[in-house]
């Protein structure tokens, strides 16, 4: 019953084994869950037979992520989204792809299909001693949905990437373009070819001009090489055909699988495996939208929490230490300190 009465209000960690209350909650009811569940005894979080992490064997290490995984389907709506985080480990020397084995055995009966497998790419890895291995520098956030009909919010992912961009770009000078006028002049193409070419290259010059695209390429009949070793292909065709192609380059509006970040450094937090503040914002800016119920099962020091209140989003964490609940609380005391990272 208390478990009960902790879970109606939102906003707020509760202390308890996640599994048991996620079971309490009704189904369809929250809108993103971003988790990182403990790796396969890597840590004591002081949690007994409990908490997830210090199983004997991989697979009960994996049914048990498993079990809290498949009741995270049933409380996401069919427009929500699911973030599980986990890291790898080297069992006898050899690399054991547990987040994988968990990732295969999550989609395996169809109930969720995974969208992205995003890479973070840690900019200060932990250094290891063997010198037969190279250092581990990346971990998989593996995002899962429901239907089809997923939110998805492009457009504000890494957005101060863009911004910076735009920002930092040389302003287009009248030189753009130049060396493409002349060549076309000087070109066999025929006065209509000409004509057409001179027009497109205005147009791409504006998309710069605009910030829609960050620059381009154009390639002439008889002037430059065919695109892909001159294979048949659209890009070819249309310089057989038209005289001449126009490549246009998105620049970093080509949004990756593929996330940089720092591991936290834990100087002003006891949590030992805190995750980035960064990466999480990040995520909730793609897969949320203001107002929208965010739920960490596996809530640690609250990392989750505190990036869906800096984004006017609403949260559920859900913690078994009630140390890590009482760092969490904290840390949603401060004021906003949203994360940009220029990397
Ligand atoms: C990897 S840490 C999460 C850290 C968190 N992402 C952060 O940034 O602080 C996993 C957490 O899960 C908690 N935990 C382990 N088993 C649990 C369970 N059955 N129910 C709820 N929490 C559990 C541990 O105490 C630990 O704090």
């Amino acid at each position: 019953m208390e478990v009960l009465e902790q879970i109606v209000t939102q906003n707020k960690v509760v202390i308890g084994d996640s599994l048991a209350i996620l079971k309490e909650l009704e189904s369809e009811t929250i809108d993103l869950i971003i988790t990182s569940p403990p790796y396969f005894q890597q840590r004591d979080y002081g949690n007994g037979n409990l908490g997830v992490g210090n199983e004997t064997t991989e697979n009960a290490y994996l049914d048990n992520v498993l079990a809290i995984f498949f009741e995270c389907v049933r409380v996401i709506k069919s427009t929500g989204t699911i973030v599980f985080n986990l890291g790898d480990k080297y069992i006898n020397g050899a690399l054991s792809l547990l987040p994988y084995k968990f990732a295969i055995k999550a989609i395996e009966d169809k109930q969720v299909f995974l969208i992205n497998q995003i890479t973070w790419s840690k900019l200060n890895p932990t250094p290891r001693q063997d010198k037969r291995k190279l250092i581990q520098a990346t971990e998989p956030f593996f995002i899962f949905a429901k239907s089809k009909n997923y939110h998805f919010d492009l457009e504000n992912y890494l957005k101060h990437l863009d911004d910076q961009n735009k920002s930092n770009k040389n302003k287009p000078t009248e030189k753009l373009g130049k060396q493409y006028f002349e060549l076309i002049a000087k070109s066999n193409l025929t006065d209509e070819q000409k004509e057409n070419a001179r027009k497109s290259l205005q147009e791409a010059i504006l998309l710069v001009m605009n910030g829609e695209i960050d620059s381009f390429r154009m390639k002439i009949k008889g002037i430059h090489k065919e695109a892909y070793g001159g294979m048949e292909g659209g890009r070819n065709n249309q310089i057989r055909f038209n005289g001449f192609t126009i490549i246009k380059l998105l620049g970093n509006k080509l949004k990756k699988d593929l996330i940089e970040s720092p591991v936290e450094i834990t100087k002003d937090n006891a949590h030992p495996a805190v995750y980035p503040l960064y990466i999480v914002q990040e995520l909730i800016k793609l897969l949320s939208k203001e107002d929208d119920l965010v739920l960490d099962p596996f809530c640690g020091s609250g990392t989750t929490c505190l990036a869906a209140k800096n984004l006017k989003r609403n949260y559920i964490g859900i913690e078994i230490n009630p140390d890590y609940v009482n760092l969490a609380n904290q840390r949603l005391k401060q004021t906003d300190f949203t994360q940009e990272l220029f990397v």
